[in-house]
């Protein structure tokens, strides 16, 4: 007997209906879903939008907190400095996203705040996969989502295996429910984080099984097909403390690695230049005399590792507070090698 055919054609009204009422009673409650469905706070939206692109929920969550106590309204973030704004955002990583959000900020409290899709569009750091959701969550376009978790939901429901991204937005775009856009592309994101996850899905509560061929297959995470991932390369540098944890001297970082950001001196090694060298022309930059080695940090980004070798210096240069400063998550792991190592109180002019 041969197999039936893909399910292509599936009963739409019975799949919204299903998915919305599933999202009525089993959608989480989260900070940015506060007031009526279809007409939320769009400042609220779009901070969490931004930060949730490459942070997952529950850790975006304390961020999220932490951004809107500091900058509750369009206004208030506009106003403030961009140092504070990087501060605010220190964790998130990706701090081209931060300086968007505050420019961005900064034509929305002369322009106003766009109430549709294509004028969400045109602000800085904001491409189609936000424009979408503010503008379905905050002002009921019927626009729909394309993010990870879309394309798993979907490349599950119609058993493609290859989805590409045209693929996935016509297919979320034919699936939408123009009468609730904002609360259908929020139960596409909710299935997807809670109950059709990656490596575990629990199709015995999916309010979609009954349509999914994935999960007809009996093998559903075959669904989507792993994407081959490019190798990360390997990027050598060499870094110095000098001062203790609490005041360091700190430079701003320049280049395509963690540019703009506030951290301790460093320079990237050539190729096959050894850390000794790259720490000679550091301590002759900083004026600086180079001391023991505290250890090594390592900072992995979508297709680069940073490994940095920390050592103490000394010099006569002046030491900041490190609380106050805007740092990665790379040099406070470079700091924490001081503070494992001695103590952060102390300062590390006896390794020197
Ligand atoms: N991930 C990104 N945006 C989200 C949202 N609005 N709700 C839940 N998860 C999300």
């Amino acid at each position: 007997m041969t197999p039936a055919p893909p399910q292509q054609g599936k009963p739409i009204p019975a799949v919204q209906e299903a998915l919305l009422s599933w999202f009525d009673h089993s959608g989480r409650a989260l900070p940015w879903r506060l007031g009526e469905e279809g007409a939320r706070d769009p400042y609220r939206v779009w901070v969490a939008e931004i930060l949730l692109q490459q942070t997952q929920v529950a850790r975006g969550l304390v961020y999220y907190e932490r951004f809107l106590t500091a900058f509750p309204s369009v206004q208030a973030l506009a106003e403030a400095p961009i140092d504070a704004v990087l501060k605010a955002w220190e964790g998130c990583g990706y701090y081209a996203r931060a300086r968007n959000l505050h420019k961005a900020a900064g034509v929305m409290v002369t322009g106003g705040v766009p109430s549709t899709y294509a004028g969400w569009l045109a602000l800085p750091g904001v491409g189609p996969y936000t424009a979408a959701a503010v503008s379905s969550l905050a002002f009921n376009e019927g626009r729909a989502v394309n993010d990870g978790n879309v394309r798993r939901v979907l490349a599950r429901l119609y058993g493609e295996r290859l989805p590409t991204e045209p693929w996935v937005q016509a297919r979320a775009d034919a699936l939408l429910a123009q009468s609730r856009p904002g609360a259908f592309n929020e139960a596409v994101m909710d299935l997807g984080a809670t109950i059709c996850t990656p490596k575990a899905p629990r199709c015995e509560a999916c309010p979609l099984a009954a349509w999914c061929e994935a999960s007809a297959s009996g093998e559903p995470t075959a669904f989507p097909a792993p994407k081959v991932r490019a190798a990360v390369r390997d990027v050598g540098a060499v870094a110095v403390l000098i001062g203790n944890g609490e005041n360091a001297v700190l430079e701003r970082r320049q280049g395509a690695l963690l540019g703009g950001l506030m951290g301790l001196p460093s320079e990237l090694r050539e190729p096959d230049e050894a850390a000794a060298e790259a720490l000679a022309r550091l301590c002759t930059r900083l004026d600086a005399t180079p001391g023991a080695m505290l250890g090594t940090v390592t900072h992995a980004m979508t297709h680069r590792r940073i490994v940095l070798d920390v050592y103490a210096a000394n010099s006569a240069q002046a030491r900041t507070p490190v609380q106050d400063a805007a740092l990665s998550r790379l040099d406070h792991k470079a700091l924490g090698l001081l503070e494992a190592r001695r103590g952060s109180l102390f300062g590390v002019q006896d390794l020197v």
